[in-house]
């Protein structure tokens, strides 16, 4: 389990709501605490614990969705405890309970819902559904302390504000890869998705077929810094012309071919994997799939001139050249970016507890009612 507490201000300086959210969509059991009050609501984050359960997953090459539920329910309580306990807070100082309900593994949800639907009725405060997609995006606007090597990070310092509506949103997951026009930070509308493989998906079968631990993104990402980017020009997909949506299934198949040859071809079998041959297929990857990321969106924002800010979320927001080259995307245009800190880019329960606590600050909403549910599908 790994955790931070302590965040800037601490508990004492304007905590505000106090907001716990908890998130098991699939194979991270989080929970975490945010506060904060007037532009800082919901975005201070005094706490965020994280039980990754990786190594019960890693020798099926992927997440067993019941082992997952099981691992959820085993581990929520203590998980919860050392939230609660790292930001200094009792149970009764909350004020809600939020939840990522949608989407994930149905299963697994439903560990979480049903655990803060219980603690929320027992506290007599609200439980607020969070859709998980939607927190991802929400993460680069967190605060919190920065990590070793880390620049600002997405939060900002202390003093940045969120940005300005409408904002384009990059989600880069191991379930998603998808494309938003953002109005709000709850309005969202689906520009264009994956058509097969998640980016992180495509990461994590390169990771598979180059024989790196489980999940193979940041190995790929570490690997990749070593190799040459041009030693292999694999297929950046670009659908249709005026497509906004992604493929990586064909980039994850020329992997494979390099790797293992083609199947059924009478030309030489190809060289042996050689660290140095590693290195640059993991480089070349990678380039083409930053590349594609890059394409689709600068696509969208021509097709939305009035956008002026970039929110990225996801597991591969964490990925090293992605964040240099939306760095460069984004000032290039003279846009704000919000990259999430390291810690928020996977997924976590801070991002669940602020966007849940920016639901409950909506006018007259008071969260929802105990027949909340959890579903497998996104909202949009
Ligand atoms: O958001 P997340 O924790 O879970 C999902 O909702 O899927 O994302 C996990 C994904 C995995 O595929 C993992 O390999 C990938 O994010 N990932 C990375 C990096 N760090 C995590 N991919 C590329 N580069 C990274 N540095
Ligand atoms: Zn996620």
């Amino acid at each position: 389990m790994t955790g931070a507490g302590g965040a800037p201000g601490g508990v004492g300086a304007a905590r505000g709501k106090l907001v716990l959210g908890i998130e098991t969509s699939c194979d991270e059991t989080a929970a975490a605490v945010v506060g904060g009050a007037g532009a800082w609501a919901g975005r201070r984050v005094l706490s965020n614990v994280i039980a990754s359960q990786h190594e019960l997953h890693a020798e099926y090459g992927g997440v067993v969705p019941e082992i997952a539920s099981r691992a959820h329910a085993e581990r929520l309580l203590a998980v919860v405890r050392r939230a609660l306990g790292d930001a200094g807070v009792g149970v009764r100082d909350l004020d809600a309970i939020a939840v990522g309900h949608r989407p994930g593994l149905i299963g697994a949800l439903l560990v979480g819902v049903a655990g803060a639907k219980a603690l929320a009725w027992s506290l007599g405060i609200p439980v607020v559904g969070v859709d998980h997609v939607q927190a991802h995006l929400y993460a680069g606007l967190l605060d919190g302390p920065a990590e070793g090597g880390e620049e600002g990070g997405g939060g900002g310092g202390p003093g940045q504000l969120p940005v300005e509506f409408p904002a384009l949103g990059l989600v880069v997951s191991g379930g998603h890869t998808t494309v938003y026009r953002l109005d709000s930070s709850t309005r969202l509308t689906r520009l264009g998705s994956t058509i097969d493989d998640a980016v992180g998906e495509a990461y994590d079968k390169v990771g598979a077929i180059l024989k790196l631990p489980f999940p193979g993104g940041p190995h790929v990402d570490r690997l990749a810094a070593s190799g040459n980017d041009r030693a292999f020009d694999f297929p950046v997909s670009r659908l249709s012309r005026d497509s906004l949506d992604f493929s990586f299934s064909g980039l994850k198949t020329a992997v494979r071919y390099a790797v293992e040859g083609v199947p059924g071809s009478d030309r030489p079998g190809p060289a042996p994997l050689t660290a140095g041959r590693s290195a640059d297929i993991a480089a070349s990857f990678q380039r083409a799939a930053v590349r594609a990321l890059v394409m689709k969106l600068t696509a969208a924002a021509e097709a939305n001139p009035d956008v002026r800010a970039l929110l990225v979320g996801g597991g591969v927001s964490a990925n090293s050249q992605l964040r240099g080259e939306l760095g460069a995307f984004a000032s290039g245009r003279g846009w704000a970016l919000r990259l999430p800190r390291l810690a928020y880019c996977v997924d976590n329960a801070a991002m669940i507890a602020g966007l849940g606590c920016e639901q409950l600050g909506q006018r007259g909403w008071r969260g929802d009612a105990l027949s909340l549910t959890a579903s497998p599908a996104a909202a949009c």
